[in-house]
């Protein structure tokens, strides 16, 4: 006899979706870098997920964000954090105070749709990276919750790697995780041989 097929429905996603998810995406995120020493975060806000990747270890963390506001006192990070960390307050476009193929790893949380001038801030992060280094992008698509929450202009996934193409970064891959909410973007600094032209 024939197995009918139950068509099964996802639930909808939940207006919390977002800060369920955090915590797992903090830790997915420090998994990607994890190998990279010098990393920076760009737009870090509260610096919250810097001062996460400056728990570990042997990593040096600079988190940048245009305000400086949200950045945390100094008294209220753990001190061997607080060593591996510092917060500069710098729009991503002009990070005169890194020196060029400083970075191992460059991540962006929920900020690249807020940046002015995304071709600009692309080519500033692949100067400071190192050759090879990675630059791993986490936003909100277009078409998705938050856009529903906050209605902000975000990109698809397309326009995200045509950025990426465009700025000259290698092996970018886009993608949408976590119930298709979460564009989950790398692209690497090529290395000499993968330059183009
Ligand atoms: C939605 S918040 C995300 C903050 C943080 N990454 C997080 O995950 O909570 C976006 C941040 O990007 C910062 N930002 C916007 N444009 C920027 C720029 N050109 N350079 C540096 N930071 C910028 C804003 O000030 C803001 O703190």
């Amino acid at each position: 006899m024939a197995k009918t097929s139950v068509a099964r429905d996802e639930p909808p996603v939940p207006e919390d979706f977002y800060e369920q998810i955090e915590p797992m995406l903090y830790r997915r995120i420090a998994r990607e870098v994890r190998d990279a020493a010098r990393v920076l975060d760009l737009g870090c806000g509260g610096c919250e997920l810097a001062r996460l990747l400056a728990s570990a270890p042997g990593k040096k963390v600079t988190g940048v964000d245009v305000d400086g506001d949200g950045f945390p006192d100094a008294r209220s990070v753990e001190p061997r954090v607080r060593r591996r960390l510092r917060c500069v307050k710098a729009d991503a476009r002009r990070l005169g105070f890194v020196r060029s193929a400083s970075m191992d790893a460059a991540v962006s949380t929920w900020a690249l749709h807020e940046m002015r001038r995304a071709p600009e801030v692309l080519a500033e992060v692949k100067r400071v990276l190192r050759k090879g280094g990675e630059l791993l992008i986490v936003d909100f698509p277009h078409d998705s919750l938050a856009q529903r929450l906050w209605d902000e202009d975000y990109y698809t996934p397309q326009e995200v790697r045509e950025l990426l193409k465009e700025a000259g970064y290698a092996h970018v891959s886009v993608r949408l995780i976590q119930r298709k909410q979460v564009i989950w973007a790398r692209a690497f600094r090529p290395l000499p041989e993968e330059e183009q032209g």
